[in-house]
């Protein structure tokens, strides 16, 4: 049997962890959490109160004052904060920038981490961030750490922004995402890195739907089919 299990999918930015995850998730009719989306509610709520992202009591104190609940409203994945839908408002640039600060602070994080445990409390999720492997699931079933190059990361993030439409610079963005991995990589707690029971899998030279398949590969390998 499948359906009890954790799978937990760690790696920097833009390696496809999100993608690939929810498409995973729908696969085996399991429930996506994004992690990251829940530091980038902190974070677009901090800025828009003028917190600073450097102020750990101050932005404790704003966590718990703020509900922060992902939903899955048919099959469409968002996240409300206080009630107020922020799924695309999170993805600003501005929080992007400043995310990682955030996510430094050990107050933020231990809150975060109790959040993510208990969502994943009854199996079934598929859950992708920095530091599920290695601190929020440690005993998830099956762990999976995502890369690609950072050029390769840095286009992907450049096409999906043209294709919406937006203004984008390719380099600007590839320093941004190699600041990003630099911040969440060296941070004291939690810092991003593979689990020494995950499989790495480099996604430069891979579509989506590889990744996917080899994931459930490995998946129904450990586990058994899925009926
Ligand atoms: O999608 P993208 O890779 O751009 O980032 P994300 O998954 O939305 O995560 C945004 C940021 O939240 C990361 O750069 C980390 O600073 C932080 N994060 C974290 O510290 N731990 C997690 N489990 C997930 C995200
Ligand atoms: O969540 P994370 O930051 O790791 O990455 P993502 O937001 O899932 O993926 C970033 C972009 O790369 C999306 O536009 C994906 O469609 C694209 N992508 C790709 O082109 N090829 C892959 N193998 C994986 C993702």
């Amino acid at each position: 049997m499948t359906t009890q299990i954790n799978i937990a999918i760690d790696g920097p930015a833009g390696a496809g962890k999100s993608t690939v995850a929810k498409l995973l998730a729908e696969k085996l009719q399991f429930v996506y959490i994004d992690t990251g989306a829940m530091y980038r509610a902190l974070t677009w709520k901090a800025i828009d109160e003028n917190i600073d992202v450097n102020n750990e009591q101050l932005l404790n104190e704003l966590l718990k004052q703020t509900d922060i609940q992902l939903v899955n409203q048919s099959g469409v994945i968002g996240i409300k904060l206080n009630d107020q839908d922020v799924t695309e408002t999170i993805r600003s640039a501005r929080v992007t920038n400043h995310v990682s600060y955030v996510a430094k602070h050990s107050l933020i994080r231990k809150e975060m981490v109790a959040k993510q445990q208990k969502l994943a409390e009854q199996g079934g999720t598929v859950m992708d961030g920095r530091d599920i492997g290695t601190a929020v699931l440690p005993d998830a079933d099956v762990k999976i750490f995502l890369t690609a190059t950072v050029e390769e990361r840095a286009r992907r993030r450049h096409e999906e922004q043209l294709s919406k439409g937006m203004p984008s610079d390719f380099e600007q963005l590839k320093r941004d995402i190699a600041k990003r991995d630099q911040l969440d990589s060296e941070r004291e707690i939690a810092p991003l890195k593979k689990a020494v029971d995950a499989i790495e899998i480099d996604s430069t030279s891979m579509t989506i739907e590889e990744v996917v398949e080899h994931i459930y590969a490995i998946v129904v390998e450990r586990n058994g089919t899925i009926e």
